[in-house]
Parts: C-alpha cells; structure tokens; sequence
C-alpha cells in the first residue's frame, strides 16, 4: 500500500517534470535509425509545421537555437549567439535527413565535441538532473516542425 502510493506521488512527479511528453506512435529516442545520410523517416510518421517549428527555433525554453546559432531570417530577435556556424542557407547545405540527424543528436552526425545538444537524445551529458534522465528537450513533433522550418533556410 505504502509503495502504491510512494510510486503514485513518483509519477506526478515526474509527469510535472517532463520537458516533452512522447506521444504514442512517435519513434522512441532510443529507436532513432542514424544511417550514413542521416535520419531519414520522420518521427512522428508526419511532416512538420513551418510556422509552429519557427516558433519553437526562438522559444527560449523549447529549441533556443538562437543562444548558438545567427538565422538572419529570424531578425525581429536581437540576440543572436555565435556559438555555432550561421544557419542562413542551411538548407543548401544539408539534405532534410542530414538536418533531423543534426537536430537529434549533432553528437552523432556533427562531432563527439559539439556543444549543441542532442534535441531528441536521452544522452543529455553527465551534469543533467536524474530527474530529467529519460525526457528529451524536444518531443518528436517539435523536432519535426524545427526540420520542417530549418528545410525553408535557403539562400
Ligand atoms: C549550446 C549551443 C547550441 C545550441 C543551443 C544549438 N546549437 Fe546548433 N550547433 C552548435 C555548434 C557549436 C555547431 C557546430 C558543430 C560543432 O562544431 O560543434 C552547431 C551546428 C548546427 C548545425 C549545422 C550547421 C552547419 O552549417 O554545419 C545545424 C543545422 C544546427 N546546429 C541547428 C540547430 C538548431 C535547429 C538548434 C535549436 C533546435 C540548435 N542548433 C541549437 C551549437 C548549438
């Protein structure tokens, strides 16, 4: 009885915690297919928003790829960190698979190094809270819509 309800005030506690809730039928961090060209078969099984995607590229507390990244088409933000490369024409670099990949995971596609977080990786690093173990920092669908925005990104 005491368990019970030791594992019942855990699971509120943890479904309070979570950054991005998994829906059902999305492809689990873990079952992330990585192939030479990067990942190729959307998350969700869907295409992503642009609009919502763009939204969550600035959103501090979703993709923050502003903190890292210059996208002049993103000037309305007057912050715009330059941690990583410049993102303007990304799409004429990278092949939409090669981009989910980058969004994913960069560790497995850019280098070991980067300091760009694995968006939909449960490798989050060592200093991130146990609590957090098995969420990602995006759910599947905003990585899609992020994909979807980066894919507009032509120069
Ligand atoms: C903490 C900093 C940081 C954040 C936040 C970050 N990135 Fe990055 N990103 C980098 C770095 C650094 C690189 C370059 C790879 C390297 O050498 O480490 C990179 C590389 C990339 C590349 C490849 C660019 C190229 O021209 O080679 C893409 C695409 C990218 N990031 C997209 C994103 C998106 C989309 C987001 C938000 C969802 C994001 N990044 C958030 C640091 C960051």
């Amino acid at each position: 009885m005491r368990t019970m309800l030791k594992l019942g005030l855990a699971g509120v506690f943890l479904a309070g915690a979570a950054i991005a809730p998994a829906s059902a039928g999305d492809v689990a961090p873990m079952d992330v297919k990585f192939t030479d060209d990067g990942v190729q078969a959307s998350l969700t099984g869907a295409a992503g928003d642009v609009a919502k995607g763009r939204a969550v590229f600035s959103n501090r507390k979703q993709g923050n790829c502003l903190a890292c990244h210059v996208n002049a088409e993103q000037k309305e933000h007057s912050f715009h960190g330059e941690v990583g490369p410049p993102l303007d024409g990304v799409a004429d670099r990278y092949s939409e698979a090669e981009l989910r990949a980058i969004v994913i995971n960069s560790k497995k596609v850019l280098t070991d190094e980067t300091l760009m977080p694995g968006f939909y990786s449960l490798e989050l690093g060592a200093r991130i809270n146990k609590k957090f173990a098995d969420k990602t920092i995006l759910s599947a669908q905003q990585v899609e819509d992020v994909v979807a925005y980066l894919t507009t990104l032509k120069e």
